[in-house]
């Protein structure tokens, strides 16, 4: 077995794991990055595509922001339809603020080019990832890399190994507490070769369901349908999903661009939170701790949110000798995650048809939207969320 040492050992290369790493990096602290899949399956995974205000400005306070300002667009508004009349919400008036519409495949991209382009340690395709001793001082993480077994030292190991990870499962027996919920439905989504029929997004309330209009560039529509959790793709061929989302979207002066789909996949919807985010030297950050609903593209920005705290916390007990911020990681986290997890579960809840819902609960949802959309204190609950509450 080989063996080398780092300072901080984080698993995973989703965008948690990558910003850590380049955050890390630009405080002088090493660290290493050990992911299970190849570089060009984690750059081509297809998520969601909004980056809140603050996120953003991390990005380009750290030097990540040249591609997105270039490719990626600035969105100070978003539209919500409801019974077929559309309310706009406009962030900068409400909050001063906007968000970026910009790919997380692409923030994923941009992390690993700048990691690279910086000499930063980053394996991929490493297998049976392990972590150990995280309960002492000497915490250790094994795994295998092109056929030898390898042992990585480090002070403190990062578990953004996502929903699935090994680290999370890895806590003592009966010490986590998990807060669960599953949706009654899924996302059907698509991209499509198909120039965007509106410059903002489109969030519809449809009596046949939700529906969502996004978009990736001035050529290329993302679109989602409210669907079953485990709909079948073949129940959707392209005539039906383009119809569909014709019937839902449809309001005066709307029409809806269509194009050749190439991509197609249903997504089940959960909100999930484990508590605490930390035992000994081991720290989970963004999807291994929580998990959103997508209404709202929540998880990306609750990933960073997460790893720019824990950042600071190393900085400090790396450099400072202060220890309070890792101490307190989990509760720090733990506040602004439950404000996200109660905003995409109120954001999903207000806007999809729930099939158990009846005539009394159909009427409450279309006071609550009416409220919002129509009343200015509502427009600005809505928008303060939407653009991201303070990252620290
Ligand atoms: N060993 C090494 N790597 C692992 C292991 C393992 N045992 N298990 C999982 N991984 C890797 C995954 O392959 C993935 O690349 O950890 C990474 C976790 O990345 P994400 O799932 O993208 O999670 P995170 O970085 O927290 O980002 C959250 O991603 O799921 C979306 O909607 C979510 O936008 C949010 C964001
Ligand atoms: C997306 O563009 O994929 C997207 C946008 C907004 C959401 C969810 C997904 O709320």
């Amino acid at each position: 077995m080989s063996t080398s040492r780092t300072r901080v050992g984080i698993i995973g290369a989703g965008p948690a794991g990558l910003m850590l790493s380049h955050l890390l990096h630009q405080a002088g602290i090493d660290n290493v990055v050990l992911e299970n899949r190849s570089r060009e399956y984690v750059e081509n995974r297809i998520r969601a595509g909004i980056l809140e205000y603050e996120v953003a400005e991390l990005m380009r306070a750290t030097g990540l922001g040249a591609r997105m300002d270039s490719v990626g667009s600035r969105h100070d508004g978003t539209n919500f339809l409801v019974n077929g009349q559309l309310h706009h919400i406009d962030f900068q008036k409400l909050t001063g603020k906007h968000v970026m519409l910009y790919s997380q495949h692409e923030v994923v991209r941009d992390l690993i080019a700048a990691r690279l382009a910086a000499g930063g340690e980053m394996l991929f395709e490493a297998s049976d990832v392990a972590v150990h001793d995280y309960a002492t001082d000497k915490p250790y993480i094994t795994y295998i890399y092109e056929g030898t077994e390898h042992r990585l030292d480090c002070d403190i190991i990062a578990g953004c190994d996502g929903f699935h990870g090994i680290c999370r499962q890895s806590f003592p027996k009966n010490m986590i507490v998990e807060y669960d919920r599953e949706y009654p439905f899924g996302w059907l989504g698509i991209l499509a070769d198909a120039p965007p029929s509106k410059d903002e997004l489109i969030y519809a309330n449809h009596k046949n369901g939700f529906a969502l209009l996004s978009m990736r560039s001035p050529t290329m529509s993302r679109l989602y349908l409210q669907s079953a959790p485990d709909e079948p793709l073949e129940n959707w061929p392209d005539e039906r999903i383009w119809e569909e989302l014709a019937i839902r979207l449809a309001h005066e002066g709307f029409s809806l661009t269509t194009g050749k789909i190439f991509q197609k996949s249903v997504t089940a919807m959960r909100s999930y939170v484990a508590e605490p985010m930390q035992t000994g030297k081991l720290f989970l950050a963004g999807d291994a701790a929580h998990i959103v609903p997508p209404t709202g593209a929540k998880g990306l920005n609750s990933a960073i949110a997460d790893v720019a705290i824990l950042a600071r916390a190393i900085e400090a007990h790396v450099l400072k000798h202060d220890h309070e911020g890792l101490e307190n990681y989990t509760r720090t986290c733990l506040r602004r995650i439950w404000q996200i997890e109660r905003f995409s579960w109120w954001m999903t809840s207000m806007m999809h048809k729930f099939d158990h819902h009846n005539a009394f609960d159909a009427r409450m949802q279309t006071a609550e939207l009416d409220y919002i959309l129509n009343s200015s204190a509502g427009q600005v609950t809505l928008a303060e969320n939407y653009v991201g509450l303070p990252l620290y």
